[in-house]
């Protein structure tokens, strides 16, 4: 049962996909039109403290030490309506948050923000949910955020509500290298850009097809241990979503000209044997997936175009002790 002044506290880290999610089969639940395979980062993680107080008329919520009120904190109440109606309470909560990562510059920063506060949350309100249940319920928060329940790869169903969640899958050995090209907010957030490319885009029943064969080819290849063949598969997959988005009316477009250049980079470092190649979410941001044991040679060889960090398969969401609290 939920009681006031019960605090819970979790950090979970970004995931970036190889195969995407682009495109809602029921906005209210947040149903996703194809599955996702993703890789969790074990860098950049969001940790988060949900508190309960009986005297708060209301939720606060507190990210990077900034009080925020509108949409950001509309997205966060209405994820604690979820867990209250599941826990029976109408107990108002303390949200504070530290992210990491640079926020909303497509780099999946409400994953990590959403996967945390689903388990803070439902821990905070004495729910004792399985990752099934807490991948589902990160999922209402932001889609993504499903995958960020899971350690290191993850599938994310597509179907109903109750088949609609993310779990492990084995994986070749891969890393990923972040390149930041521009940590500013994006223009066009991933939830409106994808209602337009829905409404709009004349090629959005092409890429729900393919996209879900691109899946199951991905899949078959981590089944296959084939390192190469899924990177082909992210990088055509990215391509095409990036196709499907600049074709929306009006037209949406998030790869700058350093995103451009750093997938030809890609293609030059497979010229020269390194097999690496490049995603981007809705942002110019780039990311590229390689070996494990490239990873520090991919991160040298784009450092002049951007500022390149390695991430490695990361952990799942995580409970974490009282003394880790967000103050
Ligand atoms: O979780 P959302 O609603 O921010 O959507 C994320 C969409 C992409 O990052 C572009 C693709 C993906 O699968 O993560």
């Amino acid at each position: 049962p939920a009681e006031p002044g019960a605090e819970a506290t979790a950090r979970a880290h970004p995931n970036i996909a190889l195969v995407k999610y682009w495109g809602k089969a029921d906005t209210a639940q947040n149903l996703p039109a194809t599955g996702s395979l993703s890789m969790t980062l074990d860098i950049f993680p969001t940790t988060t403290t949900v508190r309960l107080d009986g005297a708060l008329p209301a939720d606060r919520v507190v990210l990077n030490a900034a009080e925020r009120t509108g949409v950001v904190a509309d997205r966060v109440v209405r994820l604690l309506d979820e867990v209250r109606a599941l826990a029976g309470s109408s107990i108002r909560a303390h949200v504070t948050s530290i992210n990491t990562v640079p926020s909303a510059a497509g780099l999946a920063s409400s994953a990590s923000g959403f996967a945390a506060l689903a388990t803070a949350a439902a821990s905070a309100y004495g729910l004792d949910l399985d990752a099934r249940a807490l991948s589902r319920l990160a999922r209402r928060g932001s889609g993504s955020a499903a995958r960020s329940i899971v350690p290191r790869f993850a599938v994310w169903h597509a179907g109903t509500d109750a088949q609609s969640f993310a779990e492990e899958v084995a994986a070749p050995d891969l890393a990923m290298v972040v390149a930041t090209v521009d940590a500013r907010e994006k223009s066009v957030s991933s939830r409106d850009a994808m209602k337009r490319t829905v409404l709009t885009s004349p090629f959005y029943p092409a890429w729900v097809d393919s996209t879900a064969q691109s899946l199951e080819a991905a899949l078959a290849a981590c089944r296959d241990g084939d390192a190469e063949r899924l990177g082909r598969i992210t990088e055509t997959n990215a391509l095409r979503m990036h196709a499907v988005i600049q074709s929306c009316d009006p037209p949406i477009r998030y790869l700058s000209p350093t995103s451009v250049a750093l997938f030809d980079r890609a293609a030059e470092l497979r010229a020269d044997g390194i097999a690496a190649y490049a995603t981007a979410d809705a942002g110019p941001n780039v990311v590229l997936l390689c070996a494990a044991d490239a990873a520090e040679t991919v991160r040298d060889r784009v450092a002049d175009l951007a500022e390149a960090v390695v991430a490695r398969p990361g952990p799942g969401a995580m409970l974490l002790p009282a003394s880790e609290r967000v103050a």
